[in-house]
């Protein structure tokens, strides 16, 4: 299997690894796995209350390198975004940056399916604020 250059670049320089508090204030977590493959992703978000935008994410990925780029790469897409510029992020889009090639698409479903688990926890958890921020 081969990798893009852009693919291997986030696996090897990955872009905001690691994991905020969960108790933390203004973070969402999602954490999806692929039936597929078994993958895990775990994506947070950390969201301004004042502003409603997204100002950090983290992720850890247990996966391929697909997974670890397409992770990577939608944490550095979802800063500065409010909550539903991020649920308007497309795997397809994802698929396209790294040129990853049909097998590997559900990798980047991943991504997009973690970004909206993460989403959906932090709305959860901060009915009040996020209705305050929109
Ligand atoms: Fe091998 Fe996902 S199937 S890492
Ligand atoms: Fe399953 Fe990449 S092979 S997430």
């Amino acid at each position: 299997m081969a990798y893009s250059e852009k693919v291997i670049e986030h696996y090897e320089n990955p872009r905001n690894v690691g994991a905020f508090g969960a108790d933390d204030d203004g973070v969402g977590t999602g954490m999806v796995g692929a039936p597929a493959c078994g993958d895990v992703m775990k994506l947070q978000i950390r969201v301004n209350p004042a502003t409603g935008l997204i100002e950090d994410a983290r992720f850890k990925t247990y996966g391929c390198g697909s997974a670890i780029a397409s992770s990577s790469l939608v944490t550095e897409w979802v800063k500065g975004k409010t909550l539903d510029q991020a649920l308007a992020i497309k795997n397809t889009s994802i698929a396209e940056e790294l040129a990853l090639p049909p097998v590997k698409i559900h990798c980047s479903i991943l991504a997009e399916d973690a970004i909206k688990a993460a989403v959906a926890d932090y709305r959860q958890r901060h009915v009040a604020t996020d209705a305050g921020a929109a």
